[in-house]
């Protein structure tokens, strides 16, 4: 194993494993192919992930097409070209280094979708928070992701495009919103650090940054959660 990077061990991992090992993956994958049991396997872990009312909301459109994958790239390419623009000089320095897709690299792209009719009308949970439909597909995306990373394939997810252009561009039906292109493959190796931070866009916050007890307001500086002993 080298310093910076994970290579993968054959023993099965943790499941804390898996979650620290998870990255977003844009330059590493090594574009061999999926072998089909795994590709099932992950698929069948997300098609596994809890949603609102049992909606299971969500589809997933495997895209190997070198044509669907090109147009989209353009695409990509375009919107990351917008965000640039907003940037100040600083921040497109930074943002020059950055790599935000690896759609031509990776063996798959994978687009996950929401069908906010499915389970409809009365879906139960879904009453008063409409966004509990797209959390639902997000957790079937995660799932994905961890199964993926056991498997020792990397995952990137990329939201760099207009939905209407995605839904064109695949063919969705009218209602159906496309939530993520996921680029999916084996790769050489995980990073250890999120190349956002390798990159110094930002710096992940410590978990006491975001913990408060029994108020917002109430941050408790003096018992700090990350001091406690974990087993
Ligand atoms: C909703 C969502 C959208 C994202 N969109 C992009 C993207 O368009 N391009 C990209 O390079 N990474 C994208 N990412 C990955 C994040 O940048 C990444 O998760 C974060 O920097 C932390 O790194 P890690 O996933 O390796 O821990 C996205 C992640 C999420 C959850």
């Amino acid at each position: 194993m080298t310093s910076d990077s994970y290579t993968f061990a054959k023993n099965s991992m943790s499941l804390y494993d898996i979650i620290n090992k998870r990255r977003d993956v844009r330059a590493q994958f090594s574009g061999e192919s999926i072998d089909t049991n795994i590709l099932k396997k992950i698929l069948q872990a997300a098609h596994s992930a809890p949603s609102v009312g049992l909606s299971q909301p969500w589809d997933f459109i495997l895209i190997e097409s070198e044509s669907i994958r090109k147009q989209f790239k353009e695409h990509v390419e375009i919107e990351r070209e917008s965000f640039n623009n907003v940037l100040d000089n600083d921040r497109k320095g930074i943002f020059a280094n950055i790599k935000i897709e690896g759609i031509l690299e990776s063996s798959l792209g994978i687009v996950v979708t929401y069908d906010p009719k499915r389970g409809s009308p009365a879906v139960l949970g879904r009453n008063t928070i409409d966004e509990a439909g797209i959390y639902s597909v997000c957790l079937a995306i995660e799932n994905l992701w961890l199964a993926a990373t056991a498997e020792n394939l990397g995952v990137g997810w990329v939201s760099f495009y207009k939905e209407e252009f995605l839904a064109e561009l695949i063919n969705l039906p009218n209602g159906i919103k496309p939530i993520a292109w996921l680029c999916v493959g084996p790769v050489t190796h995980l990073e250890t650090v999120p190349d956002l931070e390798r990159f110094k866009w930002r710096k992940r916050m410590s978990l006491d940054d975001v913990v408060h007890y029994d108020s917002w307001n109430n941050r408790s500086l003096e018992n700090k959660i990350s001091d406690e002993k974990l087993d």
